[in-house]
């Protein structure tokens, strides 16, 4: 097969077949908005959605082949060792993008979305472990390809721009970027593609990419908090998406990426309403049973505790959840007894038990692992 290579000089796309994309608008639109209905429902979505948000950031780094799960990362922030070294570095990238979301939902409430924001998300999401020798946080200066692992550049699928002129596409994403343009939702879509046919770093531009997704809604005002999870639906359908990419430089076919992409924010903003209504629900079921096994009025503050740490050490919820000590203990007995927690770890000796919240993390991942 023929080697693809950027399109150079035709971006943006000068039209659409506005037709095949119109009918997808209106429903991608209206899931989105219901969706958003839902987050201004939940009084605290960062501590409620925490672990989606964990979950957004193991799919979006396994299409690129990181292995580790959710299950494994929040073992890990719970002291438990890593399966392997290859593992634990894995597990560092999952949580580089959590930083690196954070960092950019603080830099945009200074600045608008850009091409510092794009780098400065990106030194973080780089930094330690894998990264580092990256150039994290800058544009590359040499060329590279998308092929299979280790594949020499004539054997690539696509060879992105050449470093001379990534500068100046830069810009011109940029300029796109900050358009007016009537539809949002196929202004996003081409500014992914853009940005992944460019690969301006040398690693970490799908999952940049991705991250632009809830950045840009967010900025827009298309949802009011930066919380929406596109990478289930591209890493179940890793082929289709990488097709739809490369048709764009080879074919010209952006219409055919925009139809996939609206395919893509319709599918996930009906599976983040589920997922998110059953926390929400989950929550509320559990405020009841908490506050009526512990008769304490430090439930609500437990619970909390434990919807952001899912898998946590007794420990480190003894020490940091700000409840007396022994009104702690306590909890734990009677949450454990009541089967609300599962212990992942026995404690023997001075070591610690590691307990989990199935419940919640079943409903996250869609099956029940816990
Ligand atoms: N043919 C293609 N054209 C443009 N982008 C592509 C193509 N195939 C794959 N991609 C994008 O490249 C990403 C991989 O690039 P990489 O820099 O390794 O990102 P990461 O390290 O975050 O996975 C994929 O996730 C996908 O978004
Ligand atoms: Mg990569």
């Amino acid at each position: 097969m023929a080697v693809v290579h950027y399109h150079e000089g035709r971006f943006p796309p000068p039209t659409l077949d506005w037709p095949t994309l119109i009918p997808l608008l209106g429903p991608a639109a209206a899931s989105l908005a219901r969706y958003d209905g839902m987050l201004a429902a939940i009084r605290n979505p960062e501590i409620l959605l925490s672990p989606l948000t964990t979950q957004e950031a193991v799919l979006s780094s396994r299409i690129e082949g990181t292995q580790a799960t959710m299950g494994e990362v929040l073992e890990f922030e719970a002291g438990q060792k890593a399966a392997s070294p290859e593992r634990r570095d894995d597990i560092y990238e999952v949580l580089n993008y959590r930083k690196a979301m954070r960092k950019a939902e603080e830099l945009l409430m200074e600045l608008p979305l850009s091409q510092r924001v794009v780098r400065e998300t990106h030194r973080v999401l780089l930094s330690g472990v894998r990264g580092q020798n990256r150039s994290p946080g800058e544009y590359r200066r040499m060329p590279n390809w998308i092929g299979p692992p280790g594949c020499r550049i004539e054997e690539a699928n696509f060879v992105p721009i050449g470093a001379d002129r990534l500068p100046d596409a830069m810009s011109a994403w940029e300029r796109y970027l900050h358009s007016e343009l009537p539809d949002r939702l196929v202004q996003l879509a081409i500014l992914h593609v853009e940005f992944e046919a460019l690969h301006p770093f040398l690693d970490g531009n799908g999952r940049l990419g991705r991250m632009l997704v809830p950045l840009f809604l967010w900025q827009m005002g298309l949802l009011r908090r930066p919380m929406f999870y596109i990478s289930a639906f591209f890493e179940a359908r890793r082929d289709v998406y990488y097709e739809r990419l490369l048709a764009v430089s080879r074919d010209d076919d952006w219409t055919s990426w925009c139809r996939f992409f609206l395919e893509a924010v319709r599918g996930q903003a009906e599976d983040n309403l589920t997922i998110a209504t059953a926390i929400l629900e989950l929550y509320d079921s559990m405020l009841k049973r908490v506050a009526e096994l512990t008769r304490s009025q430090y439930a609500v503050h437990a619970l909390q505790w434990i919807f952001e740490k899912p898998i946590f050490k007794s420990s480190d919820f003894v020490a940091m959840a700000r409840i007396p000590a022994p009104t702690a203990r306590r909890f734990l007995s009677v949450l454990r007894d009541s089967g609300v927690l599962t212990t992942v770890v026995e404690s023997s000796g001075r070591r610690p038990s590691v307990y989990a919240f199935g419940k919640l993390l079943n409903i996250v991942e869609g099956s029940d692992v816990f």
